[in-house]
């Protein structure tokens, strides 16, 4: 099979690639770190192709498209996993930040499936009619549930969430699978700089793992782990203020240095 996979130069993204690479699947990847990704590339000579790309940047995205088609003719699986995380601080507003997440995380995953979609659909035209390839983004479990000091980093996940699901309806016809990844903590640099508990934290390979499995059987909505991502999702069938008073504990006091739960 043909993957693509961004946000491949670290973390949740690197791992996946490993793992595909590992059990001989053709694997492009994609970060602007080239030279994390030309070392992945190197431990599977001839089964990792480097397509570095920022994927903000659309001409950028569009030269990258037009070499993977070069070289992979078509795509069965596109897994859109570049993202970034940054916090809001309420006392203190920040616009500028909400549109650099809104930036990588929205409209990055946008950019990428203009580039996506052709190379899916050549899946279709070579492959025939049996063929379902998969379109697949990374959002996170964070926007099942608003929390404290999430406000953009959640609402650009809940934005790919939607973007993802209107896509499904879309794409049905036509016999292109839809699905959304909501991962809970998982141990790479981006959490790496949290300040506060993360409860059911995953290593990369168990994420990989689970994201693999639920590629493979198609999956409309991967998310795990189970322990964390069902009670946020009990959790915002509460009426509204019960939710904002429940989760008052964990809201950062103003001369408080780290972030409670
Ligand atoms: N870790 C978690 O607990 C967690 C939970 C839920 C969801 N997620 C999501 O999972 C995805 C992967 O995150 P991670 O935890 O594995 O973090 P990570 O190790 O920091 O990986 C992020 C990846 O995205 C790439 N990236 C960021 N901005 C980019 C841009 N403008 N253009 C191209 N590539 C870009 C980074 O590469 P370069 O810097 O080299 O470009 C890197 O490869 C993200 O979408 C994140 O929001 C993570």
């Amino acid at each position: 099979m043909k993957y693509w996979i961004t946000g491949a130069s670290s973390g949740i993204g690197q791992a996946l690639a490993e793992q595909l690479a590992g059990q001989g699947h053709e694997v492009a990847v994609s970060a602007r770190s080239e030279a994390s990704l030309q070392a992945l590339a190197a431990r599977y000579p001839g089964q990792v192709q480097v397509f570095p790309t920022d994927t903000t940047d659309r001409q950028a995205l569009a030269h990258a498209g037009t070499q993977i088609r070069a070289r992979f003719e078509h795509l069965d699986v596109v897994v859109l996993n570049a993202g970034t995380c940054e916090y809001v601080d309420a006392a203190d507003w920040d616009s500028e930040l909400f549109e650099r997440v809104m930036r990588t995380n929205f409209q990055g995953t946008v950019n990428c499936i203009e580039q996506a979609l052709p190379l899916l659909r050549a899946g279709r035209r070579i492959r025939g009619a049996r063929h379902r390839p998969v379109l697949a983004a990374v959002a996170s479990s964070a926007a099942y549930l608003a929390l404290t000091r999430a406000e953009a980093y959640g609402a650009s996940k809940a934005a790919v969430q939607y973007l993802m699901e209107g896509l499904r309806v879309d794409l049905w016809a036509e016999g292109i699978d839809v699905c959304v990844i909501n991962p809970g903590f998982v141990d790479t640099p981006l959490t790496a700089v949290n300040d506060f508990p993360m409860p059911a934290m995953l290593s990369t390979e168990q994420a990989a793992t689970l994201i693999r499995r639920g590629l493979e059987r198609h999956r409309a909505v991967i998310d795990f782990p189970k322990r964390l991502t069902w009670p946020l999702r009990a959790l915002r069938h509460l009426p509204p203020k019960w939710r904002a008073r429940l989760l008052q504990p964990t809201v950062r006091k103003p001369d408080e240095g780290a972030s409670p739960p």
